[in-house]
């Protein structure tokens, strides 16, 4: 079994250069089913989300494939068909979004009831009642959503919460419908805005991403286009707490500092400098990690995927610190691997109350989803000794090459085993 080992104490210095975001590539490239032709995004991560996507897409009749510069090239001009192998779908959540591109490109469609990390029930009802509002029919049988629609066509939609995934896949299938379609209480993610640019670079008539209430007028058909994926903001916000948490002193390139506000008030409130660059931003602590409380709340309130590895530099704070999970009901399940490590953290219901201690000891521990991954990772570099990790798979999910990225800041941190993506 794949392992991570940290000896950890150093602090981090030098610079990282932030990749591609996964949760913006995962929506483009379920959005490129909707394109007859070659789709070319630059800036994807390699990551195993997106190789699992192109075997989805290699049985669906798309070629998928990484050209020499970097570059992912789609080419969905002949599906073959509109079935997707469900054991691939249940890997991962986005794959989801598939079922409002391909019913776009067939009559009917079947999508299993997809999977993603373990942080709460995550239903998918939004998605059925926005796509049966735009006029499709929908039958769940055996984990698998069957779609039937001749073609979608506009309609008000008011999102019970503002959901991305939901807000994703709605625009993604409202493209090519007929008429107007609004969706009202929609998510404004900056992989939303991200996601409306490349619809609309492909030809699609789309207003109002990133605030709460989009617009999208249906055109006949979209045509491909050449696009660059944004940067991980996820992973960028990963790299500034681990700087954070090891008293270091790292420039984080390639980051979007709009995207990660909510994350950066948070680091300044609990004591760490952060100065912006041009194209990113330095960030270094010298003095001690004041707590703070947090509540995760939809963009642009503090992301709850952030919440885990924040965690873990609280768990290192100078007083008791509060987090409030508002987005799902259960990810607090890193929590018990923290606790492995010394960490003082109750939880009650949505809450985590840390108390901070002066040190975490290095412990063997395991990622229970792909941000609490990213928690144990940053909380091992901090404690003393050696830290164990296993479920790779979930971290691999998300972070292209974290341990090389760390390995050049100066991390004592190796990876065992043969990982293949
Ligand atoms: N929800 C429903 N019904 C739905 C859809 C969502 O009740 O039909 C609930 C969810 O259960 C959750 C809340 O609404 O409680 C928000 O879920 P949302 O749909 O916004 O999340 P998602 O689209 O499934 C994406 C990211 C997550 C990230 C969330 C929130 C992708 C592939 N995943 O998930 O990313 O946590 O938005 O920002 O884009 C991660 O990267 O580690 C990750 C889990």
């Amino acid at each position: 079994m794949d392992k991570i080992i940290i000896r950890g104490g150093l602090p981090l210095h030098g610079a990282v250069q932030i990749g591609g975001s996964k949760n913006d590539t995962v929506a483009i490239m379920a959005a490129a089913l909707l394109i007859p032709g070659k789709t070319v995004l630059h800036n994807v991560p390699r990551i195993k989300d997106v190789y699992t996507l192109s075997k989805i897409f290699c049985h669906l009749g798309a070629a998928t494939s990484f050209r020499e510069d970097g570059a992912l090239e789609i080419d969905a001009t002949n599906l073959t068909t509109s079935e997707t192998p469900h054991e691939l779908v249940r890997q991962m959540r986005a794959s989801f979004n598939m079922l409002g591109a391909l019913l776009n490109r067939f009559d009917t469609a079947s999508v299993a009831m997809p999977g993603g990390c373990d942080i709460g029930a995550r239903p998918v009802n939004f998605h059925i009642r926005g796509l049966e509002q735009l006029g499709c029919k929908l039958n769940l049988e055996h984990g698998i959503y069957t779609g039937h629609v001749s073609r979608f066509h506009g309609a008000d939609i008011t999102l019970e919460f503002p959901s991305a995934g939901a807000t994703q896949h709605l625009m993604i299938a409202a493209s090519c419908a007929t008429g107007t379609t609004v969706i009202e209480n929609c998510a404004a993610e900056p992989e939303i805005i991200d996601l409306a640019m490349f619809l609309i670079a492909c030809g699609a008539r789309i207003e109002g991403a990133g605030t709460s209430r989009i617009v999208i007028d249906g055109v006949d058909e979209l045509h491909p286009a050449e696009f660059t994926v944004i940067p991980d903001r996820l992973q960028a916000g990963t790299f500034a707490i681990a700087a954070a948490i090891t008293g270091g002193d790292i420039l984080i390139k390639n980051a979007v500092v709009d995207h990660l506000r909510p994350v950066i008030s948070k680091l300044e409130e609990a004591g760490v400098d952060v100065s912006h660059t041009p194209d990113g931003f330095r960030v270094r602590r010298t003095g001690k990690i004041l707590p703070v409380d947090i509540r995760t709340m939809p963009h642009p309130g503090f992301p709850t995927d952030m919440q885990q590895p924040f965690a873990s530099l609280l768990c290192l704070a100078d007083g008791v610190s509060m987090i409030t999970e508002t987005v799902y009901e259960s990810r607090f399940r890193y929590t018990t691997e923290l606790a492995r490590m010394g960490a003082d953290i109750r939880v009650e219901d949505r809450t985590a109350i840390i108390r901070g201690s002066e040190r975490l000891t290095g412990a063997p521990v395991t990622c229970t989803d792909l941000r609490g991954g990213a928690a144990v990772v940053v909380a091992g570099l901090a404690a003393e000794g050696e830290t164990e990790i296993d479920g790779l798979g979930h971290l691999d999910r998300g972070y292209e090459g974290i341990v090389t990225h760390l390995q050049n800041l100066g991390a004592d941190v190796t990876r065992t085993g043969t990982y293949q993506v």
